[in-house]
């Protein structure tokens, strides 16, 4: 462990924890980017005390589709009322795919952006490298520890100090369904698999797509990973993509949701396609599909479409998921640099969760508020829904693999390729792909990625 230390733009001297893993990590990605350590290492490196605060933050995000767009603006009108301009790094890529790789770089070329959105386990890397800007001077007066959702508490916080600021909750969960369509052909939404293949039948009849689907990696995995919640509950959840447990990967249950995901092609549409997820939410709300597993930020797709909740769509859940929460939480963190951006930044954290702007915004993104006690009566059924499952606390959480909450980069990229490719070659065996996925967990966790 190296310790250093640098004074913020208060003069209140700050150490930096820098583990040996991170340097190994951040040595690993100069040589994949063909970047020189130093350009990172400038990036962390103090400058001076007391520069005017600039009135400006870039911001790097993948919310780039009408419901992502409208949800920043609800944050940048905010600042831009503050006097602060919000300069847009917006890196089009459902899931942050291309974005995480733009951030890599920008940091290792010492041109980090002021703020990112940068969710998951990943921003603990950041903030071992000493990169993050620690928040505790928004978080401690603002009450954070006590108003925040315990796992939303946990999420943000590293060795102690809050290093990211989380902006709503994502449910994965979700089975979205074109209420004009389940009113017209007299269907009620699936509690069961059984149900489900009953309604399925009756849209397939009717010439409509049962299931809207992308053949994308990561929403096919988006898929599987609420399919295995559905089988097992959060605790065998957890043992799979939190513990990365080689043992857990050839469990039956582990067959079965992976059958349940081939099974379930036979309702989605032929060919199946890559495409990007608002491409197929367009499918659920014109009614070329009638049903979308999807996270809510599909809802507030539908929304800035103009269409309204349980008018146009309603949600329910997976079957077999409904107490349950499988979650992502979308979080900004902030690069320290000379620190001459702090009160710009630390505003910005501030904003963000004012209470007003948390309902704004959540309403907008189709999530609900990082806080316990939000305005109920601003939501509305589907936000309601999320808010009582998250409310349940951590026994019925299930924090998502994909969206980056469960395990790190490398492990989640090589378990959603494995799955990916079951699920196009129908050729390769359960046995096959349970073999896979437990050598990778094997791999990872004796590499000692996962702690
Ligand atoms: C998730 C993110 C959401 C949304 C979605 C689609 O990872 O948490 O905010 O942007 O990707 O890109």
């Amino acid at each position: 462990m190296i310790d250093r230390q640098r004074s913020d733009n208060r003069g209140r001297v700050k150490t930096r924890h820098t583990g040996y893993r991170s340097w190994i990590a951040l040595c690993a990605f100069a040589c994949l980017f063909n970047y020189p350590v130093g350009s990172a290492a400038a990036a962390a490196t103090p400058v001076s005390n007391g520069s005017q605060p600039p009135a400006s933050l870039q911001v790097l995000h993948w919310w780039t589709s009408a419901g992502e767009r409208k949800a920043v603006d609800v944050m940048s009108s905010k600042l831009a009322e503050e006097n602060i301009q919000w300069r847009d790094a917006a890196i089009p890529g459902g899931a942050g795919l291309g974005a995480s790789k733009v951030l890599k770089s920008m940091v290792l070329a010492g041109k980090a952006p002021e703020a990112t959105q940068l969710n998951g386990i990943v921003f603990g890397e950041w903030a071992d490298l000493g990169l993050l800007l620690e928040l505790d001077d928004v978080a401690a007066p603002g009450n954070w520890q006590k108003l925040l959702f315990p796992t939303v508490w946990s999420l943000v916080n590293n060795r102690g100090h809050v290093v990211a600021v989380p902006l709503g909750i994502h449910r994965i969960n979700n089975l979205f369904y074109n209420k004009k369509i389940f009113d017209r052909l007299n269907l009620t939404p699936p509690k069961t698999w059984a149900d489900f293949s009953r309604v399925a039948e009756k849209l397939r009849q009717a010439g409509i797509t049962p299931l809207a689907q992308s053949s994308e990696a990561w929403q096919v995995a988006t898929l599987f990973e609420t399919l295995v919640l559905a089988e097992s509950g959060p605790a065998y959840y957890r043992s799979l993509f939190v513990d990365l447990n080689p043992a857990a990967f050839g469990d039956p249950r582990m067959t079965h949701a992976l059958k349940r995901l081939r099974s379930l092609k036979e309702w989605m549409p032929t060919p199946l396609r890559e495409r990007p997820w608002p491409e197929m939410t367009r499918e659920l709300a014109n009614g070329a599909a009638a049903m979308f597993v999807m996270g809510d930020w599909a809802k507030g797709e539908l929304l800035a479409w103009g269409l309204n909740t349980d008018q146009d769509f309603s949600c329910s859940t997976v079957p077999g998921t409904a107490d349950y929460h499988l979650y992502s939480v979308d979080t900004l963190a902030m690069f320290a640099g000379d620190y001459s951006h702090q009160p710009a930044q630390e505003k910005l954290a501030q904003i963000i969760m004012s209470p007003p702007v948390q309902t704004a915004y959540n309403q907008v993104k189709g999530a609900i508020s990082v806080w316990r006690s939000p305005d109920l009566s601003k939501m509305d059924s589907c936000a309601r829904a999320s808010w009582s499952a998250f409310s349940k606390g951590s026994a019925f959480q299930a924090p998502s693999l994909v969206h980056r909450m469960a395990a790190d980069e490398t492990a989640k990229d090589a378990i959603i390729a494995e799955v990916h490719r079951y699920f196009v070659d129908d050729k390769m065996s359960e046995s096959d792909v349970q073999r896979k996925l437990a050598s990778i967990a094997r791999s990872v966790t004796k590499s000692g990625k996962q702690e």
